[in-house]
This record gives C-alpha cells, sequence and structure tokens, in this order.
C-alpha cells in the first residue's frame, strides 16, 4: 500500500474535492478544492477548506500540491487559502494563460491583471510528471474541450483525476459551449483517456443525480466508461458526439455561480484586488456575449 485517496464532496455545487497522499512518506496533494460562497450576499467563507485542512493534519500529512484540474465555473477554488494553512504548491495546465486571456478581456480586468499564470506555482505541459513522493507520480495529460486548460492526472497508472472531461457513464460528458470549448477536442480528449487500460480507476469532479440514482458516486473505471457513458461509449462516433453535445449545450443555463467562479478562479482562488475602500467586487458584463 502506497497510494490513498480521500474525497469530500460539497452538496451546494455537486463537487468533489480529494486529498491523495503516500501512507509511507505522507506526502499529499489536494485536488479541486472548493470555498463556498453564496453570491446572493457576496460571503466567502472556508468550511469546506476547513474540513480538508483537518483531514490533512490529522493524518499528518505534507502538502506538496495543490491542484486545479481546470478553470472551474461553477464553483471558487480554495487553493490560496489551503496554501496559507498548510503550505505546498498550486498546479495547472500551461493553457491556463489563453483562459486567462479570454476571460481578462470579457471581465476587463485591466494591465494589474497579468495573464502569464504566474498567480499559480507551477504550470503542467500535456506528459509532465509531478513526483508526489518516491512512491508516487503524477502525470498531466492534457484534456481539452471542457476548457482549453483541462488537465487529466494520472497517478501511478492507477487512477486517473478527469475534471470534467467525464462524469458517471449514466451522466455523459461536460459541456462544451464556454469560451474555448469545443465538443470535436472534447471526443479527442476522451480517446486519450480511454487509452488508458480498463482497470484504471477514473475519479470524477463533479456527480449529479440522473434520474433513477439515488446515491451519489465519484468513482469509476475506464472499462466502464468504454462500455456505458452515454454521451461517448464505445457506440458512439465523433459526429454523432458532437451532434449530441451541442444540443444539448443548446439547452443548459448558465451556472450559478459562473461569474464569482471565473473571476476567481483566473486568479488562481484570489478575489479581485480591493478598490479603494479595501472590499473586493465581482463584476457582471452585461450583453457582452
Ligand atoms: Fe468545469
Amino acid at each position: 500500500m502506497s497510494l490513498q485517496i480521500q474525497h469530500f464532496f460539497d452538496q451546494p455545487t455537486f463537487t468533489y474535492s480529494y486529498v491523495i497522499w503516500d501512507d509511507q512518506t505522507n506526502d499529499a496533494a489536494i485536488l479541486d478544492s472548493v470555498m463556498d460562497y453564496d453570491a446572493a450576499s457576496g460571503r466567502a467563507v472556508y468550511d469546506s477548506a476547513d474540513e480538508l485542512i483537518g483531514f490533512v493534519n490529522g493524518k499528518q500529512l505534507r502538502v506538496n500540491y495543490i491542484m486545479e484540474t481546470h478553470v472551474h465555473a461553477d464553483h471558487l477554488s480554495a487553493a490560496p487559502y489551503l496554501r496559507e494553512k498548510l503550505g505546498g504548491k498550486m498546479v495547472i495546465g500551461s493553457e491556463i494563460l489563453t483562459v486567462q486571456n479570454v476571460f481578462g478581456k470579457l471581465f476587463n480586468a485591466g494591465p494589474d491583471f497579468p495573464r502569464d499564470g504566474s498567480q499559480f506555482d507551477v504550470l503542467l505541459n500535456d506528459d509532465d510528471i509531478l513526483e508526489l513522493s518516491e512512491n508516487i507520480k503524477i502525470r498531466a495529460m492534457h484534456t481539452p474541450g471542457h476548457t482549453p486548460a483541462c488537465m487529466s492526472y494520472v497517478v501511478n497508472d492507477e487512477a486517473v483525476f478527469v475534471g470534467d472531461t467525464l462524469f458517471m457513464p449514466d451522466f455523459g460528458t461536460a459541456r462544451c459551449d464556454f469560451p474555448g470549448g469545443s465538443a470535436e477536442t472534447l471526443y479527442n480528449s476522451v480517446m486519450k483517456l480511454f487509452q488508458l487500460p480498463s482497470e484504471t480507476d477514473v475519479y470524477l469532479c463533479h456527480d449529479y443525480l440522473p434520474e433513477g440514482r439515488t446515491e451519489y458516486q465519484y468513482k469509476t473505471t475506464i472499462g466502464e466508461q468504454r462500455a456505458n457513458n452515454i454521451h461517448i461509449g464505445e457506440s458512439n462516433n465523433k459526429d454523432e458526439f458532437i451532434a449530441k453535445r451541442t444540443a444539448r449545450d443548446a439547452q443548459l443555463a448558465m451556472p450559478k455561480l459562473i461569474m464569482p467562479s471565473v473571476q476567481v478562479n483566473m486568479r488562481a482562488g484570489h478575489l479581485p484586488p480591493p478598490e479603494d475602500n479595501g472590499v473586493s467586487y465581482i463584476k457582471i458584463p452585461v450583453n457582452a456575449v
């Protein structure tokens, strides 16, 4: 035994965060953390992050990396808070520059907002490897489509954290209609994931209860996805997938927290810089797109 994985579920945003660690060395990484944010009142608290901190401290783990699979549009990241409390480096895919350019422009973030990924400590390219410990290696697999910067993280060829690239087989795949998203690109990314061995465990970033299911789930396998994913299982071809995905995206409303999520997550989880009264504000562009 060395690789250990614990999941945490944030019900309001249906998000799974993870702590993964080496039980021989206590080296750990945190994936896709959540800041609790109430959009109506503009209140941000850190109860979910504190739960992660309690877990890490309880097991006396040493956090080396605080990782994001992508710039989330449905929840805010707690990465800077976790780094302050636990240490570790904040990690994301290098295509974050593309995402920062698009959203920097949309939110008119101005010259004070660097679009070079410098808010993060480590930018990963496809196939880069992070050594979490002597026994655990994390390989970055670039899986764009939902967003340009989406990374899947393959851990020791035993497990893969796919972000939003795949959901449970009965829910399918992520939407591709955000800026820089592409159904064709997502299809290619999923085909890349499907090259992994069937028995590889697939850890999800979200689960929503489709009709007929009563329990939230966070884990499946590549084999199960290949056989049963309702959008992109083996019976589907590329054109069918693109048509299905595009039709579904046209029906979807924007996520409730998209405005605060994007403005905070493009800054690696930092709130926008405070104005001269010391308060940070979230902007809403009206009729901009
Ligand atoms: Fe997402």
